[in-house]
C-alpha cells in the first residue's frame, strides 16, 4: 500500500438543528467519516473531524412556526438530541459545533468580506421576490407552495418539488400561496449579493475532471466516485450567479450597511461552519486551526450524502478559492441514498426509524450499536441507492458477527484457558508461517478503507476472521491433545490464534470500535492502534506476546434470532409490526369496505383483456392520455388518467383490463368509451391491472 499523508481535515455535513436523522444520514455522512478518522487515527495520522448544527435556514423557522416555540428552541432540542445520539453510536468527531455560535457567525461575516474587499466576486442585483402584504415580509423559496409546474403536485415549495425532485424558482410555481397566510404572495423589488459561480467555471472543470489547480496536480480525479464527478460534470456546464443573501431575521446579518434587513442564505454560511468548528477546536485543544485549513501538506475530505455534492464539490470550493489561501478538498466520497424496506425515507408518512428511536427501542439490546454499525456498513450506498431490512439486519449479524467473528474469539478464548490457563503459549521458530496469509489481507483492508471502499473494508475484515475460522479448524488442536497434550503443534495453534485474535482487535476499531474494545477487554490488552499492528507483523514480532495471561471466556455477542432466547427478536418483531400498522394505515376505507353487492350486481360489469395499440398525450391536460385499445370484438378509444405514471410509447402493446360497458364520456372534447382498470397505493401513485402472463384481446374477466 501507499503510504498515506500525515495531517486531516475531515467533515461531516452539519445537519439541520429541526429534526432527528434517520438511519439514511446516519449511513450517507456520519458512519463513513467515522470509520475514515477513527481509521487515520489509529495509523497514526494527525486528523481533525469536524462537525456540528446547521442551525439557519427557512426550514428552522417553518418547523418552529408549526410547533409554535421560537427557532431557538429548536435548534436546542434538535442540537442535543442529535449530538447525543451520535455520542451513542460512537461518532469520534473532534468536535460537534453549532452554526448559531458567535464565533460561527463573526468568521462567516469576516469570509464574506475578505471576499467583498478583493472585488470582482458578486453582483449586486435588484429583482422581483414574492412578498406576504399581510405579514409584512419577503417570502424565502420555501415558503411558497404551489403547484408544480412540471407534475402539477399541488403541495411543491419555491425551491423544489418533492413529488418529482425538479428544482424550481418561486416564479415558476403555478397558484403560489404564501404559507405563513395562505394569501397570494405580490413581486416586489428587493436587492441581493450574488456569487458570480460562472466566472470559476474555467478552472473548476480542471479541478473536478482532472484533479488540477493551478496548473498542478491537486489530486488523483481517478478515486473520485464515478456518480460524484458525473454529477459535477452535469452541472459545469450551466454555472449562472447565485444569490447568496436572502430578506430573512433568522440567519447571520449580512455586514454591510446598504444590506440591512438581509442574512444570508444558509449554505453560503453553513459550509463556513467547517472552519467555525475548526477553530473552536483549535482553540479548545491548543492548536492552530490554519495548519489544517491552509497548509499544503493537510487533505480535506467532506463526507455527504448525494443530494449536498454540488455544493460541496463546486460552490464551496468556488468560495474558498474566491477568498483564497484556503485549501481545497482532494476528495468528496459523497455516498448515494438508504431506502427502508423498499420504500424512501418518509417522515410524513412515519416511514423508517431514526438513530435515537433505534437506539430506544433496542436499549435492551447489548450490541445494538455495532450491530447497527455492521450492518449500514455492509450495505452502505456507496455507488448506488441500497436499501435497509430488519431480516437482512438480523442475518447480517447472527450469521457474520456472531458466527463468524464471535464464534472465532470465543473458541480461541476457550482453548487458551483450557489448555494454558489462558497464558499465551510460545510458539516455535517458524510457526508464524501458517499463518502469514493474513498480511495480505491486511495490506487489503486497510487499501480499501483508505479508498472509501468500506463495503470492501470490512469484507477484508471478515476474511480475516474467516481466515482463523478455518485455520482452527484444519489443525483441530482438541483431537490431538487427547493424545498428546504437551505437542508444540498445540502451542503453535493456540499462539497464532491469539496472535489473529489481536490482529481483529486492532482491525475491528474503525467499523466495530465497541466489539474492538471488548475484544482487547478479553484479551486484556490495551487496544492496539492499527499502525502498532503492522509494525509488529512487519518486524516478525508477536501482536500478542507469549507468557501474556488473557480473561476468561465470556460470549461477545448473542445472537438476535435465538430460538432458547426470543428477547433480541421480540425487538425486531416488534419494529416489524410498527410498519405493518403503517402500511395498513395507508390503505383506503380500511375500516369501510362497500356496501355487499350481489353476484348478479358483479356481472353486470363487463369486463375484458385488451391490448393498447396506440397512446398519445390529450392537449392541454398534463394527467390524461388518449387510447385506442383492441377488445377483440372491436377497437375503442378510450381516455385515462394515467399521464403522470405511464409514457404513451411503454403502453404500447401492453395488456390490460377495461371496463367495457361503462357509459360513454365526453372528456376534453374526446369520447371515451370504457374505462381501464388501475390500482391506486396511498401516495397517489397509479399502476395497470393487467393478466398475470400474455393472454391475448378480448377475454372475459370473472
Ligand atoms: N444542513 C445541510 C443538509 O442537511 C448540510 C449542510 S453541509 C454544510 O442537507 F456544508 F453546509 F455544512
Ligand atoms: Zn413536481
Amino acid at each position: 500500500m501507499q503510504d498515506l499523508p500525515s495531517k486531516y481535515l475531515l467533515t461531516s455535513a452539519l445537519p439541520y438543528a429541526n429534526g432527528a436523522l434517520h438511519l439514511g444520514h446516519f449511513a450517507g455522512a456520519y458512519l463513513p467519516g467515522d470509520i475514515y478518522a477513527r481509521f487515520l487515527r489509529a495509523m497514526g495520522k494527525d486528523v481533525v473531524w469536524v462537525c456540528g448544527s446547521d442551525e439557519h435556514g427557512a426550514a428552522i423557522t417553518i418547523r418552529a412556526k408549526k410547533e409554535g416555540i421560537s427557532p431557538k428552541e429548536i435548534i436546542d432540542k434538535y442540537h442535543n438530541l442529535n449530538k447525543e445520539s451520535f455520542a451513542q453510536l460512537g461518532m469520534s468527531f473532534d468536535i460537534y459545533h453549532r452554526t448559531s455560535a458567535e464565533l460561527h457567525h463573526q468568521t462567516a461575516q469576516d469570509f464574506f468580506l475578505h471576499m467583498v474587499e478583493k472585488g470582482g466576486e458578486f453582483d449586486v442585483q435588484e429583482t422581483e421576490q414574492y412578498y406576504d402584504e399581510s405579514m409584512d415580509q419577503f417570502l424565502a423559496d420555501r415558503y411558497i407552495k404551489g403547484t408544480c409546474p412540471k407534475c402539477s403536485y399541488d403541495s411543491a415549495y419555491g425551491d423544489q418539488c418533492e413529488n418529482c425532485g425538479s428544482d424550481l424558482s418561486p416564479t415558476e410555481l403555478i397558484n403560489p400561496v404564501s404559507i405563513l397566510s395562505e394569501n397570494k404572495p405580490v413581486l416586489r423589488k428587493t436587492k441581493h449579493w450574488f456569487f458570480k459561480l460562472d466566472k470559476h467555471s474555467e478552472w473548476l472543470k480542471a479541478y473536478i475532471s482532472e484533479g488540477k489547480l493551478d496548473g498542478k496536480q491537486h489530486h488523483d480525479p481517478q478515486k473520485w466516485k464515478k456518480h460524484v464527478k458525473g454529477q459535477c460534470l452535469s452541472w459545469l456546464d450551466e454555472l449562472r450567479p447565485r444569490a447568496i443573501t436572502r430578506d430573512l431575521s433568522w440567519g447571520i446579518p449580512v455586514p454591510l450597511p446598504d444590506a440591512e434587513g438581509k442574512v444570508f442564505y444558509v449554505w453560503f454560511d453553513a459550509p463556513i461552519g467547517y472552519i467555525s468548528a475548526t477553530k473552536q477546536w483549535a482553540t479548545d485543544n491548543n492548536k492552530n486551526w490554519e495548519d489544517y485549513w491552509k497548509n499544503e501538506d493537510s487533505q480535506l475530505v467532506h463526507f455527504i450524502g448525494k443530494d449536498n455534492i454540488v455544493f460541496h464539490c463546486i460552490v464551496f470550493p468556488a468560495m474558498l478559492k474566491a477568498h483564497g489561501d484556503f485549501n481545497l478538498p482532494v476528495n468528496v466520497p459523497a455516498n448515494q441514498f438508504l431506502n427502508f424496506e423498499g420504500e424512501k425515507f418518509s417522515k410524513s408518512r412515519n416511514w423508517g426509524i431514526e438513530i435515537h428511536q433505534y437506539l430506544e427501542d433496542f436499549a435492551d439490546f447489548a450490541n445494538k450499536e455495532d450491530a447497527l454499525r455492521y450492518a449500514l456498513i455492509r450495505i452502505m450506498p456507496e455507488n448506488k441507492d441500497s436499501d435497509f431490512k430488519w431480516d437482512e439486519f438480523v442475518d447480517l449479524h447472527d450469521n457474520e458477527l456472531v458466527a463468524n467473528l464471535g464464534n472465532f474469539i470465543n473458541r480461541v478464548v476457550v482453548l487458551t484457558n483450557k489448555y494454558f490457563d489462558g497464558i499465551v503459549p510460545a510458539a516455535s521458530e517458524n510457526a508464524s508461517n501458517a499463518i502469514s496469509g493474513i498480511g495480505k489481507l491486511m495490506e487489503e483492508y486497510a487499501e480499501e478503507i483508505s479508498n472509501f471502499n468500506f463495503r470492501n473494508g470490512v469484507s477484508k475484515f471478515m476474511e480475516i476472521s474467516s481466515f482463523g475460522n478455518t485455520y482452527l479448524q484444519d489443525e483441530s488442536p482438541w483431537s490431538l491433545y487427547k493424545a498428546e497434550p504437551e505437542s508444540p503443534v498445540i502451542k503453535d495453534c493456540i499462539n497464532n490464534c491469539i496472535q489473529i485474535v489481536g490482529i481483529l482487535a486492532s482491525l475491528a476499531e474503525p467499523f466495530l470500535p465497541f466489539s474492538a474494545k471488548k475484544i482487547s477487554a478479553l484479551l486484556q490488552i490495551d487496544q492496539i492502534s492499527i499502525a502498532q499492528t503492522f509494525a509488529r507483523l512487519k518486524e516478525k514480532r508477536e501482536i500478542i506476546n507469549s507468557g501474556h495471561q488473557i480473561g476468561k471466556p465470556e460470549l461477545l455477542f448473542a445472537k438476535i434470532n435465538d430460538p432458547k432466547d426470543p428477547t433480541r427478536m421480540n425487538l425486531i418483531e416488534r419494529e416489524k409490526a410498527k410498519l405493518l400498522e403503517i402500511m395498513k394505515s395507508a390503505l383506503p376505507d380500511k375500516e369501510n369496505i362497500k356496501e355487499t353487492i350481489t353476484f348478479d350486481e358483479f356481472t353486470k360489469m363487463d369486463i375484458r383483456t385488451a391490448k393498447v395499440l396506440t397512446a398519445e398525450k390529450v392537449e392541454k391536460a398534463d394527467k390524461l392520455l388518449q387510447l385506442t385499445v383492441d377488445l377483440g370484438i372491436e377497437k375503442r378509444t378510450v381516455v385515462s388518467g394515467i399521464a403522470q405514471h405511464y409514457k404513451p410509447e411503454d403502453l404500447i402493446g401492453v395488456e390490460v383490463l377495461v371496463l367495457a360497458n361503462l357509459a360513454p364520456r365526453k372528456i376534453r372534447g374526446v369520447e371515451s368509451k370504457g374505462m381501464i382498470l388501475m390500482a391506486e397505493n396511498d401516495k397517489g401513485e397509479l399502476c395497470l391491472v393487467s393478466p398475470s402472463k400474455p393472454f391475448g384481446s378480448g377475454w372475459v374477466v370473472r
